[in-house]
């Protein structure tokens, strides 16, 4: 009996069985593909085949119809033409750093960066030989004067994620582009999530070069998924990165794929629904005598508000309070601790609003206006009332505004 026809054991038919169900599945979720190795048909397939440009599989690593279809909706979502997807989104924040700068590089940071990015600056790219300077997103001349003919890479975020300004993003991008035209410019867009504006279109002919998105917080919606992704519009500028992100060897869970595809149908009206929820209590917050400053860039009087309002259509989920200086630690925690509904954790975008303390200065290279403690407010999912009722019952409770001394 020769090999092919002999009758397969049981074990073997487990792995090698020959029933393939019919194609034409159709639902509205697309199916998840799960893979490390991936079949060809032949040794000429294996060596032919590519997969930086999307035309073929080769590993898991680099793709399965899965990650594709997560970075094809990515990047309609942001208007990119490239999207990579990365474990987290610092590690999409790092992928960027790593692949773009070399050994005497200069990066350029804005004072209101997310810790970590700051950090990973600080440590290891400045043991790697390649510097950074920190410039004041809100003054466009803070980043002219922090560029040298060095500067490859320009950092944005808007807004800082703690403490809310918006920056003028045009300006910022319009000085890069005149004064540094060999470096490029990478957004951070976790707060726009694609929905607030454009980052790859802000108007004027001026765009961004490259965007990162935390697809942790809004296109989850879940609390549950960590990851992060890359988008750029330039083929040569997404081969370097997807060649580093395969050196690196960056893979995503296909499970969590799946859950942030889950997640991105009913990402705007999330999205809608937090902003519209957080310009509430930021109404209601302006009334209380315990906050000196609310800071959101909806707001008229916050820091960025006008740039805010000139080039976005909405806003995320986020809003922090200014403490009346005179409060101590203490109190602080106490109305943070007291909070019912509003959990004490990192992160946004989630169903559960959560409440973080933050001292603004400690945070800071150059001056703050911040004074007081800062309460970063991300609005979750439930009634607009009872958050309300909860952050005025523990502001009641913790923060005596008649005791404090003059
Ligand atoms: C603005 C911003 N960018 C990036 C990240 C990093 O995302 P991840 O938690 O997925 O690493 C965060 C997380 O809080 C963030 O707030």
């Amino acid at each position: 009996m020769s090999a092919s026809s002999r009758p397969m054991q049981p074990e073997t038919a487990q792995v090698h069985h020959p029933y393939a169900a019919p194609a034409g599945f159709d639902a509205q979720l697309p199916a998840v593909h799960k893979a490390s190795s991936v079949f060809f048909p032949s040794v000429e397939a294996l060596r032919r085949t590519e997969w930086i440009d999307g035309s073929g599989y080769t590993y898991g690593l680099h793709g399965t119809p899965t990650t594709l279809t997560l970075q094809a909706r990515l990047a309609t979502l942001e208007g990119a033409n490239h999207v990579l997807l990365a474990p987290s989104g610092l590690a999409a924040i790092t992928l960027v750093d790593i692949a773009l700068l070399a050994r005497g590089d200069e990066l350029l940071l804005p004072d209101n960066v997310y810790g970590p990015s700051r950090s990973f600056a600080t440590h290891e790219l400045q043991a790697w030989g390649i510097a950074h300077r920190i410039y004041d997103p809100m003054d466009p001349a803070s980043l002219e004067a922090a560029l040298t003919p060095a500067t490859k890479l320009v950092w944005l975020e808007a807004p800082g994620s703690v403490t809310l300004e918006f920056p003028d993003l045009r300006g910022l991008v319009r000085r890069v582009r005149e004064r540094a035209p060999q470096a490029l410019i990478a957004l951070d867009n976790t707060w726009g999530a694609g929905l607030a504006f454009d980052a790859f279109d802000l108007g004027e002919g001026l765009a961004v070069d490259l965007t990162v998105h935390a697809l942790t917080k809004y296109p989850s919606g879940g609390a549950d998924v960590l990851m992060g992704s890359v988008a750029c519009r330039d083929e040569a500028l997404y081969r370097r990165l997807a060649l580093a992100h395969a050196r690196l060897g960056l893979g995503v869970g296909l499970n969590d794929v799946e859950a942030v595809l889950r997640g991105l149908p009913s990402m705007r009206l999330r999205y809608e629904a937090q902003d519209a929820a957080a310009r509430r209590i930021a109404q209601w917050a302006q009334g209380r005598p315990e906050f000196v400053r609310v800071l959101s860039p909806t707001l008229p009087g916050s820091p960025g508000h006008e740039h805010w309002a000139a080039l976005c259509r909405s806003a995320a989920g986020l809003l922090t309070l200014e403490l009346d200086p005179r409060f101590d630690r203490a109190a602080v925690d106490a109305f943070v601790d007291g909070l019912r509904f509003f959990r004490i954790a990192w992160s946004w975008g989630g169903p559960v609003s959560l409440a973080v303390p933050y001292e603004a200065r400690a945070m800071r290279s150059l001056a703050t206006p911040y004074r007081g403690t800062l309460v970063r407010l991300c609005i979750g999912l439930e009634s607009v009332d009872d958050l309300i009722a909860d952050l005025a019952a523990s502001a009641d409770a913790a923060l005596k505004i008649d005791d404090l001394k003059v």
